[in-house]
């Protein structure tokens, strides 16, 4: 019998629990034994329900049962979820979680100490939900060289976006309804200031580059200053606004970054609209793969949480595993990152705007006393020397937005 204790029985945990019993017979058939929900942490009790009997408020009852091997984490937050994987790899278990929080500042440490255990640290559902995306990129991909990794990693941003795009509505009034309708939490900073989304990249990154690089380094901007203006520009050049996580090697260190960027409507990832995600890769040997489909929601992250804990249980293991990373230059600044931007002015003065930025700017639309213009490739520090020279002429950017 494979016994299986779950931390937090929020949505995602009962979805653990749900598609374990959902799904016994295919489980028992891949693992060769029967499976089981031993116990459940919760400071709830559940009265009345099936799993009355199994609740419990104390981690040590699960730690010192010899008989739970796999641990699913799905608390959330850095502590005590953090804590509590620790000490069950200390303990001898496997853990197995969808804690991006935890992944992505703890990664390579609690990696390290499941190695030293001989047991296992498994995150697939930590980006992407349901999306089969970091067993490939260990996998099956492992053998490219990564060259750049774009995707749209949050779901409550781009069901936000879409709707901007699709209705014509002010970010405000989406993110209003969004929350209405339980798509957004009460509280959407993680989601609408990029931090999930930054979270997601930067796992991503450890991944394909084998450097720990954590959310802290890395430059996170959000959607809450996309206005319609900017939306209807980027359709007007044959783009969608998406919030994406981006990252790419330079030399010994890595671009990674997460803004809000103009996606050419042929790119593969404009095509991912309301709630789904879609990640593209791209080796040097393979060229572009995407992952698309369900970024989150309870059944379709359950399900890679409890994939995982089969491989927990079998021999083969996804190869994971990255170092801390000592060089305090490896991200570098996003503002040396060349491409070509999108800027937005409060200004009617598109001539003077156009000769004085140097890098080729052409005019997207004049209206509403607002100039928008798209430069030739360039990178934001050299573009910032002319907005400075605009600025002193009172002409000021009040959006600007990396093309893809
Ligand atoms: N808040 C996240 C999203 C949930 O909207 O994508 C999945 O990580």
């Amino acid at each position: 019998m494979l016994n299986v204790a779950i931390l937090g029985f929020g949505v995602v945990g009962s979805g653990v629990y749900e598609v374990i019993n959902m799904n016994k017979e295919k489980l028992s058939d891949r693992i060769g034994e029967p499976i089981s929900v031993k116990k459940i942490l919760d400071l709830r009790t559940f009265p009345g329900t099936p799993y009355e009997s199994i609740v419990t408020s104390d981690m040590n009852e699960i730690l010192s049962d010899p008989e739970i091997s796999v641990v699913v984490e799905c608390m959330g937050g850095s502590h005590p979820a953090y804590d509590y994987s620790m000490a069950s790899l200390k303990a001898g278990k496997s853990v197995v979680t969808s804690n991006k929080e935890v992944v992505a500042n703890f990664g390579s440490e609690l990696l390290a100490e499941a190695r030293k255990n001989g047991v296992k640290y498994l995150f697939e559902a930590s980006v992407g939900g349901g999306i089969p995306l970091i067993h490939p990129l260990c996998e099956c991909l492992s053998i490219n060289n990564v060259e750049q990794i774009a995707g749209i990693l949050n779901g409550t941003t781009n069901y936000i976006l879409t709707r901007m795009l699709n209705e014509g509505l002010p970010f405000d009034e989406v993110l209003a309804e969004a929350q209405r309708l339980g798509y957004a939490e009460k509280n959407p900073t993680a989601d609408v200031d990029g931090i999930d989304a930054a979270r997601k990249i930067c796992i991503l990154s450890d991944i394909a580059y084998g450097k720990e690089v954590s959310v802290s380094e890395i430059r996170a901007e959000g959607i809450r200053n996309i206005t319609s203006r900017d939306v209807e520009d980027a359709h007007k050049i044959g783009c969608k606004i998406k919030l994406l996580g981006y990252s790419r090697p330079d030399g010994d260190g890595i671009y990674c970054l997460v803004a809000p960027f103009f996606v050419p409507v042929e790119n593969i990832i404009s095509q991912a609209d309301d709630v789904f995600n879609c990640v593209l890769v791209t080796g040097n040997a393979v060229g572009d793969v995407a992952f698309y489909g369900r970024g989150a929601g309870k059944l379709p992250t359950a399900a890679a949480i409890v994939s995982d804990i089969t491989e927990a249980v079998l021999s083969s293991s996804c190869k994971l595993l990255w170092t801390k990373n000592n060089n305090k230059d490896y991200v570098r600044d996003p503002e040396t990152l060349p491409g070509r931007l999108y800027v937005r002015f409060a200004s009617d003065n598109a001539s003077f705007i156009t000769d004085t930025v140097s890098c080729e700017a052409s005019v997207i639309s004049e209206k509403d006393g607002k100039v928008s213009v798209v430069t030739g490739i360039t990178t934001e520090k050299e573009l910032k020397k002319s907005l400075c020279i605009l600025e002193e002429k009172g002409i000021k950017a009040e959006s600007l937005i990396r093309l893809l």
